[in-house]
C-alpha cells in the first residue's frame, strides 16, 4: 500500500486516477483552507508521498514528521520554492512540479492580459465608469499606451516566457528581445526575438515581463539599480514569484512615476500585499497598478491539468516509469 497524503483539495481529475489504483491510499485534507500547520506535521507521519500546494513549507521538519517513508514530494504548482530541495535530495526524495504544457498557455495568457490591462487602462477606467465619472467623451480622457508596435523585454526563456513571445509578436507585432541563462535559438527564429543582457532589456524594453524562478540568483533581480535603467514609460509584469523584485524599491518607482506603471500577480510576503503596509508606499493605493492575487494559473483547464499531472508524475514513479517532471 503506498500512501498519498494530500495538503489540500486540488480539483478532481488527478485524485481520480490515483483513487483508480488498488494500491494507493489516498488522503487528502478535506478543508478548503490552508492546512494548520500542526495538522500538516500530524497528517504526513508515515506518509509515502506527499501531494503539496505552494503554501505549504515543505521543509526538514515536515519532512522529519513524515518519517523515513517518505519517498516523494509531488508539488500542485508549477514553482518549487516552497520545498526545501537541497534536504529532499540529501534523503534522496524524488520532488516533482505541475508544469503541464496547457499551465504555460494559461500563464502566458494572465501576463498578456495584464500587459493589455495595464496599457489600455482597463482596471482604473472601470473603476472610473462605475464610480459614475463619465460625463463625456474626451480626445484626451484616459489616455493608455499602445502594445502594437512596441518592445516586449521577457526575463526568463522557459515554457511561459516563450508562450508569452508567441502571442504578443504573432497577435500584437510585438517586438521580442529576452534575457536567458542560454541562448533560445527557437525564440530566436519563431519571433525574431534578440537575446540581450539584463541590463540591455531593461534599457530597451516598453514591457518587462517576469518568467523565472525564484532561486539564490533571482531573488531581488530586480531593485532599484534595475528599475532607473527602465524607460520612464515602461511597464513591469510579474507572473513569476514575488522575491524576485524588490517590492519596496519598486514601490518607491511606481509612486515617483520612475516607470508608467506594473501588472502584479505575485508579492514579496505573500499573501499581503505589501510588505510593510505601514510604510511611506502602499500598492494598494498606486493607480498605475493591477494587483491580482496570484491567479494566474487560475483557470479550470490550467488547474484540471495540472491535478493531472500530480498524478502523472506520481504512477510514473509507482511503476519505475521516467518520471515527467523532476525538479534537480
Ligand atoms: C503558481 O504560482 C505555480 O507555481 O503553479
Ligand atoms: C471613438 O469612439 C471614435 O469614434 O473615434
Amino acid at each position: 500500500m503506498t500512501k498519498i497524503f494530500v495538503t489540500r483539495r486540488i480539483p478532481n481529475e488527478g485524485l481520480s486516477m490515483l483513487k483508480n489504483r488498488k494500491a494507493i491510499k489516498l488522503d487528502v485534507y478535506e478543508k478548503d483552507q490552508v492546512i494548520p500547520r500542526k495538522e500538516l506535521l500530524r497528517r504526513v507521519k508515515g506518509t509515502d508521498i506527499i501531494v503539496s500546494i505552494l503554501t505549504e513549507k515543505i521543509d526538514v521538519e515536515v519532512m522529519d514528521a513524515a518519517g523515513a517513508s517518505l519517498k516523494m514530494i509531488a508539488n500542485y504548482a508549477v514553482g518549487f520554492d516552497n520545498i526545501d530541495l537541497k534536504e529532499a535530495a540529501k534523503r534522496h526524495i524524488i520532488v516533482t512540479n505541475a508544469a503541464a504544457a496547457e499551465v504555460s498557455e494559461t500563464v502566458a495568457e494572465h501576463a498578456a492580459a495584464l500587459i493589455l490591462g495595464i496599457a489600455h487602462r482597463v482596471v482604473e477606467t472601470d473603476q472610473f465608469t462605475r464610480d459614475g465619472k463619465y460625463k463625456n467623451w474626451g480626445p484626451e480622457l484616459l489616455l493608455g499606451t499602445d502594445v502594437y508596435g512596441k518592445t516586449l523585454g521577457i526575463i526568463g526563456a522557459g515554457r511561459i516566457g516563450f508562450a508569452l513571445a508567441k502571442r504578443m509578436a504573432n497577435g500584437f507585432g510585438m517586438h521580442i528581445v529576452y534575457h536567458n541563462r542560454e541562448r533560445h535559438k527557437e525564440l530566436e527564429k519563431e519571433f525574431s526575438a534578440e537575446f540581450l543582457s539584463l541590463r540591455q532589456l531593461l534599457k530597451r524594453s516598453d514591457f518587462v515581463s517576469l518568467h523565472v524562478p525564484l532561486l539564490l540568483s533571482t531573488r531581488h533581480l530586480i531593485s532599484t539599480s534595475e528599475l532607473k535603467l527602465m524607460k520612464k514609460t515602461a511597464y513591469l509584469i510579474n507572473t513569476a514569484r514575488g522575491p524576485v523584485i524588490d517590492e519596496a524599491a519598486l514601490e518607491k518607482a511606481l509612486a515617483h512615476k520612475q516607470i508608467a506603471g506594473a501588472g502584479l500577480d505575485v508579492y514579496e510576503c505573500e499573501p499581503l500585499i505589501d510588505c510593510n503596509p505601514n510604510d511611506t508606499f502602499d500598492l494598494r493605493k498606486l493607480d498605475n497598478v493591477i494587483l491580482t492575487p496570484h491567479t494566474a494559473s487560475a483557470t479550470i483547464e490550467a488547474r484540471q491539468a495540472m491535478s493531472r499531472t500530480v498524478a502523472e508524475n506520481v504512477l510514473a514513479y509507482l511503476d519505475h516509469k521516467i518520471i515527467p517532471n523532476l525538479v534537480k
